[in-house]
């Protein structure tokens, strides 16, 4: 039986990484490694012998560019986690236009999504996205995607995680036909480089020897994701479903209106084309 292959983006540190480590055990996965920095990501697909690829996700022509270029390698996937993310401050517009945080959390893994579905589609594959607790305290305008209303560095992280659960949900009820199936999951807050990018609060909480203390260590944030990659959605987990812990829990309520999800994703494309 061949490999099962699997596509780790946000794999160069923190959570990622820790899974990329932790998948890297089993003797029927071939991995593939995405980070933004390519030191970083070179430095654990040499040590585990991985394919890998730097790609920075506020750079959509990039995010293109890698999905051609895994879509002809790897014309099978199996799984596709979209893991890449983190919270920034201040308030930036990439050079494709929109506002940074929704575009590194949301469009960027949206787009290489979609551009790998032929390949999911042949491996019948899982796509994993790594939302937050932090979804619950986003909110989603779709006449104000980038939030040039009001924008905090912690409103548009909410929401861009709130856009992870509501894209696998919407993308679940499109494509479960094709033999896909999508999951989202909160990590638990976890000891990471993440923050690195935020505003002061928040890095400092993060970069603290209590905060550290107080956190999950990488390896148990990357428990669920690990799961989800190697467990059977429709029996061990709920295809759609939002999950923390390797439990289903409820997701905020936008989430769970599937036809503002459904104008949600199609918003979201049109960024994309
Ligand atoms: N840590 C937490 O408490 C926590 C809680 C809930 C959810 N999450 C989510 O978990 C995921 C992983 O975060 P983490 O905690 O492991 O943080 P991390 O240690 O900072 O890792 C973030 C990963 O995302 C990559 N990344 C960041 N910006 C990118 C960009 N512009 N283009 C491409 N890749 C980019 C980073 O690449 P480089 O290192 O190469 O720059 C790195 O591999 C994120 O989606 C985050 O929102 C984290």
């Amino acid at each position: 039986m061949s490999d099962r292959i699997i596509v780790i983006t946000g794999a160069s540190d923190g959570i990622g990484r820790a899974a990329a480590e932790a998948l890297n055990q089993r003797t029927d996965t071939t991995l593939v490694l995405v980070g933004r920095n390519p030191a970083k990501i070179a430095e654990i697909g040499e040590r585990l012998g991985c394919d890998y690829y730097a790609c920075d996700y506020a750079r959509l022509g990039d995010v293109r560019a890698l999905a051609v270029t895994l879509a002809e390698k790897y014309p099978v996937i199996d799984v596709l986690a979209n893991n890449a993310g983190g919270v920034l401050s201040p308030r930036t517009v990439t050079g494709d236009g929109y506002e940074t945080t929704f575009q590194v959390n949301h469009l960027a893994g949206l787009l290489l999504t979609e551009e790998l579905l032929p390949s999911l589609r042949a491996g019948e594959g899982t796509i994993i996205f790594t939302s937050s607790m932090a979804a619950f305290q986003g909110s989603i305008e779709l006449t104000d995607l980038g939030k040039e209303k009001g924008w905090t560095s912690f409103g548009a992280y909410g929401a861009g995680k709130l856009a992870n659960i509501v894209t696998a949900k919407a993308l679940q009820r499109r494509y479960e036909g094709d033999g896909i199936n999508t999951v989202s999951f909160h990590p638990g807050v976890v000891a990471t480089s993440f923050g690195s990018g935020a505003g002061l609060f928040v890095k400092l909480f993060y970069g603290s020897w209590l905060g550290k203390r107080l956190m999950r260590t990488p390896d148990q944030g990357a428990d669920t994701l690990v799961w989800l990659a190697t467990t059977k959605p429709g029996v061990d987990w709920r295809p759609g479903g939002y999950y923390a812990e390797r439990q289903l829990k409820d997701p905020p309520k936008q989430a769970q209106d599937d036809a503002f999800g459904d104008r949600f994703l199609e918003a979201s494309e049109l960024l994309i084309r």
